[in-house]
């Protein structure tokens, strides 16, 4: 069993993958960008605001392939729950929101393409809970302490994490992340209580 964690900056995904990782010891927690050398890699192209937008998709995307190899595969094939804060969708909703509509050839459509890269190699989650917050609010919370953090990069963020769920919305627990975090992470819990099931 594989749930992710997804959500703009500032809807406190990250608050909420403590407390459940507080609630289940045995669980595998883990995140992406990871904090290999890959990782590192990835958070030197977000640390360079002339980063060219495809060469950062590769970066993070080696980083999910060493991620998948290290962590992920293994601890699934031990039978292992994991929880991962970000994942793949975090790839198809800010790559596709960085990848201009006119960078890629063939007037080819960014989400569609980083989709089609995963899909050749990928572990897809099992299930997903959306933090779903206002990219406004998302933004005054995170405090733009990386280039991702600005409302109107938000808002397409958003816009591609509304096209995943509606392509794939069995898989997607949306959560309303604008109320007060600790009612967030009551909500959290609950589902993922839900979700998890006897498999915890
Ligand atoms: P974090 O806020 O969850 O620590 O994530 C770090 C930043 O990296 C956040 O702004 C989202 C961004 N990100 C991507 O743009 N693509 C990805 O594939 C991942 C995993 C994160």
């Amino acid at each position: 069993m594989l749930l992710t964690l997804e959500g703009l900056d500032g809807s406190g995904k990250s608050t909420v993958w403590e407390a459940l990782r507080d609630r289940y010891p045995d669980v595998v927690f883990t995140r992406e960008p990871t904090d290999s050398w890959y990782g590192d890699a990835v958070a030197r192209s977000m640390g360079d605001g002339d980063a060219d937008p495809l060469a950062e998709l590769f970066l993070f995307t080696a980083d999910h392939a060493d991620h998948l190899s290290r962590v992920i595969r293994p601890a699934l094939s031990e039978g292992s729950v994991v929880v991962s804060d970000r994942y793949t969708d975090s790839r198809f909703a800010y790559q596709a929101a960085s990848l201009a509509d006119s960078y890629l050839a063939g007037g080819r459509d960014p989400l569609e393409y980083i989709q089609e890269i995963h899909d050749a190699f990928t572990h897809p989650p099992d299930a997903t809970v959306y933090l779903d917050v206002d990219p406004e609010t998302a933004a005054d919370r995170a405090g733009a302490t990386n280039k991702f953090e600005h409302a109107a990069y938000l808002e397409r963020v958003r816009e591609n994490y509304e096209r995943l769920i509606d392509r794939d919305p069995d898989r997607f627990v949306r959560v309303d992340a604008t109320r007060p975090l600790p009612d967030v992470v009551e909500v959290v819990e609950d589902e993922a209580a839900r979700l998890l099931g006897d498999e915890v």
